[in-house]
């Protein structure tokens, strides 16, 4: 088993849901924490709330990953507080649902920018410090969504696709460097993402609570996998469209979280 004490986990996106529970979840190890996201208020009262009840180190970086050179930025401040991340999880995320052209193209772009651009560059960043130490572990946090298109979630499907693809690429490329890299796709999950998206049918199935969700995660980050899907339904729905031509399993998507109004 894994042990996290005294480690540095760096986690994107820590000021609510699945990010916030594996805040939670690396305290309760005894690892030092560093919380990233937009929120500072949120971060700031986590990070007393954490560091009070476990006795560790909490940084808070308040910052919008979406921002031209945000990820430099933000591994520049952890080299000056001489931060040293053995775990990056790359959580920070979002979607939007409806048809392509009545999404604004900022969104889009903002959307392929944070859950595609900001994940490579604080891999890129943060991936050789951990070579040179000859250890680090990395979480990139996917989706189902990546397993098959999905209609009125193009951009969203596409960006975790990506992140399904790079992570499993990455995992094997440092297999033998002492580096693991994995892949955590989530089914729908308990948490501010779907207020994000402002649209319920974009969930699908029941959902999970994130401290389930971030269970599953670190149960197989100590069987080093190079992807897990939580949940016995999600990892049924994921292998279906293996099955089926592509373009019936983005029909059966499409049907599942068409817009109300459509
Ligand atoms: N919930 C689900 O059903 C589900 C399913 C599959 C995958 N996921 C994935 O799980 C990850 C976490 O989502 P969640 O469900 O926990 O949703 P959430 O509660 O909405 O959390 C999203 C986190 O990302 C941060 N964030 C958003 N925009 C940001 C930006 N521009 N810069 C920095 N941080 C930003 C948010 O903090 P601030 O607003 O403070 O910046 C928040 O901490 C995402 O990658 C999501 O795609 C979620």
């Amino acid at each position: 088993m894994n042990t996290y004490q005294g480690k540095q986990v760096l986690i994107t996106g820590a000021s609510s849901g699945i990010g916030e529970c594996f805040a939670r979840a690396f305290a309760a190890q005894g690892a030092d924490l560093i919380l990233v996201a937009r929120s500072e208020q949120k971060l700031q009262s986590l990070a007393a709330e954490l560091s009070g009840q476990h006795a560790i180190h909490v940084s808070v970086i308040p910052i919008d990953l979406t921002q031209p050179r945000a990820a430099e930025t933000l591994y520049q401040r952890t080299v000056a507080e001489n931060l040293r991340v053995n775990v990056l999880v790359n959580n920070a995320g979002f979607a939007s649902h409806g048809y392509f052209e009545q999404v604004g193209l900022k969104r889009q772009v903002d959307k392929i920018t944070l859950n595609i651009s900001a994940l490579v560059e604080l891999t890129h960043w943060f991936l050789p410090g951990m070579l040179e130490r000859g250890i680090g572990t990395i979480i990139n946090v996917s989706s189902t969504a990546a397993f098959q298109p999905v209609p009125y979630m193009a951009v969203y499907a596409a960006t975790k696709a990506f992140v399904l693809n790079f992570s499993q690429a990455l995992s094997e490329e440092n297999r033998d460097r002492g580096i693991h890299v994995m892949a955590l796709c989530p089914g729908a999950t308990e948490t501010a993402f779907f207020e994000t998206v402002g649209a319920q049918e974009a969930s699908v199935g029941t959902r999970a609570t994130p401290e389930a969700v971030v269970k599953t995660a670190l149960a197989a980050l100590d069987q080093r996998q190079s992807f897990v899907i939580e949940g016995r339904m999600n990892n049924l729905l994921a292998v279906l469209p293996r099955f089926v031509p592509r373009s019936l399993a983005a029909r059966i998507a499409g049907n599942a979280v068409k817009p109300r109004t459509a």
